[in-house]
């Protein structure tokens, strides 16, 4: 511990630049001359940055002004006035250098998260506008999606059965079907669960989650540093060994893809149309950014930001359910009353109120994105009236929002009726509701992941009856920190019903 805080005083070091605070800039607290607040950040909340950075505001007001190091202006921003506004000024859709993120993306700067300007943008849009073609926000894939949701179900029936009570373990298990389904629209095959390339894939995945540490991979080490030091890449959690499996797996279906010609024929998944959009830039443009290098940083960050983000609102709308039985009954009631012996589809969804309101109130419980992804000024601009300098990192306090007792009373209680109107019959949408971000850089899979996650909790809950395990603490709520704030692995008394 003491030789890490000398180390990263070390490291910080080496960043130093005179710097004073701007004119005008969002008032916060001051810290270390050398260190900036960073230090201090834990003491308003020893166990997660984002709660501590909400004790803040409540101190300076919605937006405040910190350096963490020497050189480096961190802008939190809560209460949603002030994150709309931000969300909204294209000025601010940059994304900060971040160490850890490099790690993925072959040191260079590719991939669709961490990158901006041009480049961002022409990869955005097709990203977009393809995984909608593939069914990112249609119905096409929702019968991938049924199949697989079948084997999910089978799989907690036999574990359920082979338990004299019924516990099951519900650890990491919705995260291999949502990788399954990602995988299904990237590569155009859903793997059998005994597949063993299914079980590599999932290796490789879970290795790739391990390489990046998620506090450390934020302090701004130089990238000079970072390229020379293995020591300094170590420390910070870079372990490209990690994410080599991944890559190579998908390198390696990528070959497959370019064997079976895409060119002729019509485009299957998503690696078709790229390598199409590829094979066409190639002739007409030598400096195009479609390469085999950005495709494979693309699929490795929509694994990153896809498969753990989706498979933790399930698990976390499972808990409440479970902590909350009258909850859980009103909807089994509703599912069987829209639905009769069949499983919810994307088309009953509007006729399930009570539904959609619990899978709301869950996400608006149980943040998984915070602080959205940090986003970064890519010039001098204003938030609020206050300057923001140019490079300054700004986290936007979704959580803070979404827990904000002026728009949601009692925030901290799990109450679906919020979102429904008097006599339960319709949901509200609040304006204050906005889990994936709002703007130019709001999520790119929020109708997959919706999708995703309205099919899955829903069946789940239909299928079975959650309950807790006798004499043993109700599954936590308190999240765990990683890419995405996931939840901890709980087990629970899981009984079809019939
Ligand atoms: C319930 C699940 C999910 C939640 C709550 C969520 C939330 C978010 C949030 C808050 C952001 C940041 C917005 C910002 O920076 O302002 C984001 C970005 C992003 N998400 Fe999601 N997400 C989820 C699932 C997914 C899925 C399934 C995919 C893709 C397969 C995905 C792909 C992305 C990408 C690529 C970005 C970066 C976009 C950019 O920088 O332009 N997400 N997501
Ligand atoms: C490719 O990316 C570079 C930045 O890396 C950008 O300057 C250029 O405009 C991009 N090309 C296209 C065609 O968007
Ligand atoms: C469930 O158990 C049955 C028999 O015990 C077995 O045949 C089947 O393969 C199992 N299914 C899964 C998904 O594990």
């Amino acid at each position: 511990m003491i030789f890490e805080f000398c180390l990263t005083i070390f490291l910080v070091g080496l960043t130093i630049k005179a710097t004073k605070r701007p004119h005008n800039f969002p008032p916060g607290p001051r810290g270390l001359p050398l260190l900036g607040y960073l230090p201090f950040l834990s003491s308003w909340d020893p166990q997660y940055p984002h709660k501590a950075m909400k004790k803040i505001s409540e101190v300076y007001g919605p937006v405040v002004g910190m350096y963490f190091g020497p050189s480096k202006p961190i802008i939190s921003v809560c209460g949603h006035e002030a994150v709309k506004e931000a969300l909204h000024n294209e000025d601010l859709d940059g994304r900060p250098y971040i160490p850890a993120a490099l790690g993925r993306t072959f040191g260079e700067h590719l991939g669709l998260m961490f990158v901006m300007g041009q480049f961002w943008q022409e990869q955005r849009r097709f990203a977009m506008r393809h995984l909608r073609d593939l069914g990112f926000g249609k119905t096409s894939i929702e019968d991938q999606m049924t199949d697989e949701l079948g084997d999910l179900i089978k799989d907690i029936e036999n574990e359920s059965e082979l338990d004299p009570e019924r516990i099951v373990d519900l650890k990491g298990i919705f995260q291999v079907s949502v990788i399954n389904i990602l995988w299904a629209i990237i590569a155009g095959e859903r793997f059998q669960r005994n597949d063993p390339k299914f079980q590599e894939l999932l290796r490789a995945n879970e290795m790739m989650f391990r390489a990046g540490n998620p506090v450390r991979g934020n302090i701004p080490i130089p990238a000079f540093v970072l390229k020379h030091f293995r020591f300094a890449r170590e420390f910070i959690g870079i372990k490209s060994e990690l994410i080599k499996p991944f890559q190579k797996f998908v390198q390696v279906t990528i070959d497959d893809h370019q064997q079976q010609n895409p060119c002729e024929g019509e485009a299957r998944d998503f690696i078709d149309v790229y390598l199409k959009e590829m094979n066409k830039q190639k002739d007409e443009n030598p400096s195009t950014n479609f390469t085999n290098k950005q495709l494979i940083s693309m699929i490795t960050e929509l694994f990153g930001a896809g498969a753990e983000s989706t498979s933790s609102s399930i698990g976390f709308a499972i808990i409440h359910l479970i902590r909350d039985q009258q909850a859980q009954q009103k909807m089994q009631i509703e599912l069987d009353q829209v639905c009769g012996q069949f499983f919810p589809t994307l088309n009953h969804r509007s006729s399930l109120p009570y539904t959609e309101a619990v899978l709301m109130e869950a996400q608006r419980c149980s943040t998984i994105a915070p602080f959205a992804v940090p986003h970064s000024a890519v010039k001098d601009t204003h938030i609020q009236g206050y300057t923001i300098p140019k490079g300054s990192v700004v986290l936007l306090n979704l959580d803070a929002v979404l827990q904000d007792s002026k728009y949601w009373k009692d925030p901290e209680v799990f109450r679906p009726e919020r979102h429904l109107n008097e006599d339960g019959t319709k949901v509200i949408k609040s304006d204050h509701f906005y889990p994936f971000g709002l703007g130019r850089r709001m999520c790119l899979g929020d109708s997959l992941a919706k999708n995703t996650y309205f099919l899955f909790t829903a069946a789940l809950i239909k299928k079975f009856r959650f309950e807790p395990v006798e004499n043993e603490p109700l599954p936590s709520l308190n999240p765990k920190i990683g890419f995405t704030l996931g939840y901890q692995g709980f087990k629970a008394v899981v009984t079809p019903r019939s």
